[in-house]
């Protein structure tokens, strides 16, 4: 087999649930030759994330051999973000898609996402960078996913909705299409979203509304 075609070994950066899906997912793609986990954390070394992904030191990490890709596997979309300008020495991104995730031929979708069971990418959507479409997600048809956002379990996307860099769509929640939630901004678990959110703010409730007025 030539280096080209190799494949390679995926570092699971993040040795917590997050990373344990991410490892789930990577181990069935069957896309790595090899999947390891690594975290900062000294107490995680040594043990198994999942059965036969042993956690490593960051350093040990970096002496594994043959071509070596990572993934970030931090739910925080800062600090995932920011972790991965961090880990750029490790190896390049890696993007992890679980077979069971339905992407369409189309779709565009960047480095180090994580898909994951049972979502759906539909036709022209677009994943940025490190961009998180979780289980049972429905991102539709020409959406525009910023990087380092996050599409939590069970979040519904109409068409063409914009979700800006490091947002949070939460669980459960509901985005009619065309909308757009902004920059860093956070949907509640369970929201409907009628209007655009703007950057920043966090709204929850249906239909959604910034949140010191939905707890009212
Ligand atoms: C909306 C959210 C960001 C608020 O978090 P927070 O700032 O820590 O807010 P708190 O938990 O202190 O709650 C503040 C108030 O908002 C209410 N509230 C919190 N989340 C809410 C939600 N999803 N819908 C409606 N009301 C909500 C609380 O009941 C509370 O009301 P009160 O002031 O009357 O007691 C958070 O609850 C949420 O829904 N996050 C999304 C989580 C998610 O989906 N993660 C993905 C996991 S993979």
């Amino acid at each position: 087999m030539s280096a080209s075609t190799e494949k390679p070994t995926l570092i699971v950066f993040g040795a917590g649930g997050h990373g344990r899906v991410a490892a789930d997912a990577a181990l069935l793609s069957g896309a790595f030759a090899r999947v390891v986990a690594s975290d900062r954390n000294p107490a995680t070394w040594g043990s198994d994330l999942l059965p036969g992904v042993p956690v490593l030191s960051p350093e040990d990490a970096s002496t594994l051999p043959g071509p070596r890709v990572v993934h970030v596997a931090i739910g925080n979309n800062p600090v995932r973000r920011d972790e991965a300008a961090r880990l750029a020495a490790l190896g390049t991104l890696a993007t992890v898609a679980h077979p069971s995730a339905s992407v369409a031929a189309s779709a565009r979708v960047a480095a180090g996402c994580l898909i994951t069971a049972q979502c759906v990418v539909g036709p022209m959507a677009e994943l940025g960078v490190g961009a998180i479409v979780n289980h049972g997600a429905v991102v539709d048809h020409d959406c525009r996913i910023g990087a380092w956002a996050h599409v939590a379990p069970g979040a519904r996307l109409g068409g063409a909705v914009l979700v800006g860099e490091a947002a949070l769509v939460g669980a459960g929640s509901t985005v009619l299409r065309n909308l757009r939630v902004g920059a860093g901004a956070t949907l509640g678990a369970g929201a409907v979203l009628l209007q655009g959110l703007p950057d920043g703010e966090a709204w929850a409730g249906v239909p959604a509304r910034p949140l010191a007025q939905a707890s009212a």
